[in-house]
């Protein structure tokens, strides 16, 4: 199948200091890779080089075309959804506004989402912090899936979020990918990510630590925890709880 999203060798810019370099790896129609990797990893900065909000050199194309000198809203314009850390929810606006933005008064498209997510409907009115966490992870998704996008890039979805809001977000970006949507979910949830992922890429201080297809879930596990754990061994729970986080978040 031909790439519908291809980075070649990106590196991504915080002035002169690279917040990523050198980052490869193509994804198809329907395909999810799962990006992972420690805490200042460099994960947020290769889904900010892909939609052009830092400096960044090498290329990244889309369905063929090099969209490296685009920028940000001409890039999303093509049909690649973002949806930040900490959700990018317009708090002020409220959340029907919120839809409508970003599905450009597509009104079936709204239509569409809200028979998807019907506890929106009860909510429209009301503004985007009066939400909690979970429900604005939830419309962040929700938004994503209004603009139909064919790759939609996720970061930390699950991030602070209940287990039970975790697997309902599980099935709307699992139904993403079966409709054929592209994603790309960064985080250091090993279970949402592996679960999705077809390929998988581990980034380890601004570099491509492991990229490749995953053949076998348990193997990429294995490889994520051992790259999550390395030289963190501090900060390891001494409980024995989960090892999946292995660092506090911090933010950006
Ligand atoms: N706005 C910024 N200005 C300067 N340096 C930055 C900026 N944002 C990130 N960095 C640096 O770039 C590197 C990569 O950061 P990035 O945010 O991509 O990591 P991350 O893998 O997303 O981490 P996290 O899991 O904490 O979200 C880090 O060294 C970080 O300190
Ligand atoms: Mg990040």
């Amino acid at each position: 199948m031909p790439s519908l999203l291809e980075l070649q060798h990106l590196s991504g810019f915080y002035g002169e200091s690279a917040g990523v370099r050198d980052v490869s790896f193509s994804l198809s129609d329907g395909e999810c890779l799962a990006l992972m990797g420690r805490n200042g990893a460099g994960k947020t900065t290769t889904l900010k080089a892909i939609l052009g909000m830092v400096s960044r050199t090498g290329q990244v194309s889309f369905a063929g075309t090099d969209i490296t000198s685009l920028r940000p809203f001409e890039i999303v314009r093509l049909g690649i959804a973002y949806v930040p850390e900490g959700r990018g929810i317009l708090a002020r606006l409220t959340v029907e506004e919120n839809l409508t933005l970003v599905a450009q008064g597509n009104r079936d498209a709204i239509r569409e989402v809200l028979a998807e997510f019907p506890w929106i409907q009860q909510r429209l009115k009301n503004r985007g912090d009066q939400l909690s966490g979970g429900e604005q992870q939830m419309l962040a998704i929700a938004r994503a899936i209004a603009v139909r996008p064919r790759v939609a890039l996720l970061d930390e979805p699950s991030e602070g979020l209940a287990p039970t809001i975790v697997e309902q977000l599980h099935r709307k970006v699992a139904q993403m990918k079966q409709g054929g949507t592209a994603l790309v979910i960064v985080g250091q949830d090993i279970e949402f990510s592996l679960t999705l992922a077809d390929r998988l890429c581990i980034l380890e201080e601004g570099r491509v630590h492991y990229v490749g297809a995953i053949t076998s879930q348990a193997k990429a596990k294995e490889l994520v925890v051992e790259a999550l754990a390395l030289s963190t061994k501090r900060s390891d729970p001494a409980d024995g709880s989960s090892p999946m986080r292995i660092m506090e978040k911090v933010d950006d």
